[in-house]
């Protein structure tokens, strides 16, 4: 897909408010999993767009992580249930505290079905961090337990999140409009 041709792009979350988040997720995330007992973090990259919010997550926890990648799609079927098709998945994570780290949950369809996944696999524990939340948007149920920033119904893009794959590399938060 191409750049689209015309668009306003206007800077929502600067990096400097990203990065100081980020470092208070993690202090949130470690003291969660002291408390739980957990001695490492079975740290699961939801591809693609969480991959630049994953490489600074990852470096500002102090327990000790794993790292592992899923990618995964959902699709709506002509009834109202859907199913997911992944891509890639991830190894055994029988008996780990598996945190799932997103871009961003909207609805809440593909994280419903990504749990019910993941739950069937029997991990010790198993939570969801997403660096945005557009809670108006939510259709599904889902237990988010860390947040970043909750945001307006716009189109995101920067710092992972794309528009058909492009402004990942933006290193602001940003809303696009095509005109
Ligand atoms: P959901 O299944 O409706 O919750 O959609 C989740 C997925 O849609 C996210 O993981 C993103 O890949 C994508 N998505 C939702 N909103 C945006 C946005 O504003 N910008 C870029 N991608 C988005
Ligand atoms: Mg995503």
């Amino acid at each position: 897909m191409p750049l689209p041709e015309k668009y306003t792009l206007t800077e929502l979350i600067p990096a400097e408010n990203l990065a100081a988040r980020v470092k208070e997720l993690a202090a949130q995330i470690d003291a969660c999993y002291t408390e739980l007992g957990a001695k490492e973090i079975m740290l699961v990259c939801v591809l693609r767009g969480a991959c630049v919010f994953y490489a600074d997550l990852l470096r500002a926890l102090q327990t000790p992580v794993r790292v592992d990648f899923l990618q995964a799609s959902s699709y709506v079927g002509q009834a109202s249930s859907g199913n997911l098709h992944i891509s890639k998945d991830i190894e055994n994570i029988e008996n780990q505290h598996v945190l799932l780290v997103e871009d961003i949950v909207d609805t809440g369809f593909t994280m419903r079905l990504l749990l019910e996944h993941l739950q069937a696999r029997r991990p010790a524990s198993l939570k969801i961090c997403t660096l945005l939340n557009k809670a108006d948007a939510r259709r599904y149920e889902v237990p988010v337990d860390f947040i970043g920033f909750e945001v307006p119904e716009k189109f995101l893009v920067g710092y992972g999140l794309d528009y058909n794959d492009s402004f990942r590399n933006l290193p602001y938060i940003g809303e696009i409009v095509l005109e």
